[in-house]
């Protein structure tokens, strides 16, 4: 077994809108300021990253979808962008990929494979940050896969968290038959309004709930994040000093630390489904 350098992180949650691309690329430019290499995967074919950073999609003749469905080597589709970070862009392409992946043997594999091949050709980031699609489809199941950890970006404000609890069950499934060394990293408060006791009392009982970490600092809402987007680059450069591009880095600083934490042992699945059998030899 290889060992690596790299730590693979999915930024998931299902739910849309909870600024899961937003955080790839806030987090992925952090990172890059602190001096480590950084790869952004899009995994949406709505190709929001790819566009964010600067990338039209659709001038782009490869993509992610011809490394995961038609064996391309991804050093072919890797592009360097302005940000400092390297990103594995998406088109819309991507769209069929979960379909044609669909009757493929060891489908949840194609993106550790992605990665293994990168570390074998020697092209090793600090980081890799996959842009996982708001669903639980077989995209968000390989990210899993492939990632030593997985932070879910939540919005507070929302009362509809049951969809943790769903994510959560992906994730136990995934560390029983696809990898077992999956760390949930804990959620990431987003679009956080300060002022509202609420947002507060949302958290604390997701936390509670889900006996998940939080990361902190929350991201604050802040309009600056709507223009970002639209200039090519992440809130880290287009609004240097603002409060959401600081509380990013303090995330990103926090996730190093984190890295560096030793794992815990991968345990059995210590956790079973109401009607599943256990053991089962
Ligand atoms: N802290 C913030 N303050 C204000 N607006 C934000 C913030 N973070 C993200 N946004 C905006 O919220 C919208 C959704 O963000 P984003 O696309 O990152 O979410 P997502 O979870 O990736 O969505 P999807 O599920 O569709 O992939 C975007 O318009 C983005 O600019
Ligand atoms: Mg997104």
């Amino acid at each position: 077994m290889m060992t690596s350098m790299t730590t693979t992180l999915a930024i998931a949650n299902q739910k849309g809108g909870v600024a899961k691309t937003t955080t790839v690329a806030s987090i992925g430019a952090a990172l890059a300021e602190l001096g480590h290499s950084v790869l952004l995967v899009d995994l949406d074919p709505q190709a929001c990253l790819t566009f964010s950073l600067g990338i039209d999609p659709e001038d782009l003749e490869l993509s992610v979808h011809h490394v995961l469905t038609k064996g391309l080597h991804p050093t072919e589709v890797m592009i360097a962008t302005e940000d400092g970070v390297d990103l594995m862009p998406a088109t819309i392409e991507l769209a069929r990929a979960e379909a044609e992946l669909l009757t493929r043997t060891g489908r949840e594999h194609v993106l550790r494979s992605m990665v293994e091949a990168l570390a074998e050709e020697e092209v090793e980031h600090d980081w890799i940050l996959l842009d996982c699609p708001p669903s639980l489809g077989v995209l968000t199941v390989a990210a899993l896969t492939a990632a030593d950890g997985v932070l879910v970006p939540l919005q507070c404000e929302t009362l509809s968290h049951r969809g943790v609890g769903q994510l959560l069950d992906t994730v136990h499934d995934v560390r029983r038959f696809t990898n077992r060394g999956l760390e949930v990293w804990g959620v990431l408060p987003t679009l956080y309004d300060g002022r509202t006791t609420h947002a507060r009392k949302v958290l604390e009982t997701i936390s509670e709930t889900y006996e998940l970490e939080v990361v902190e600092p929350p991201i604050p809402k802040t309009i600056k994040f709507a223009e970002a987007p639209a200039a090519g680059r992440s809130i880290l450069a287009t609004s240097r000093s603002s409060k959401g591009a600081q509380a990013y880095r303090e995330v990103a600083q926090h996730l190093v630390a984190r890295a560096q934490r030793p794992k815990a042992e991968p345990a059995r699945p210590a956790r079973t489904r109401a009607g599943a059998t256990r053991g089962g030899r």
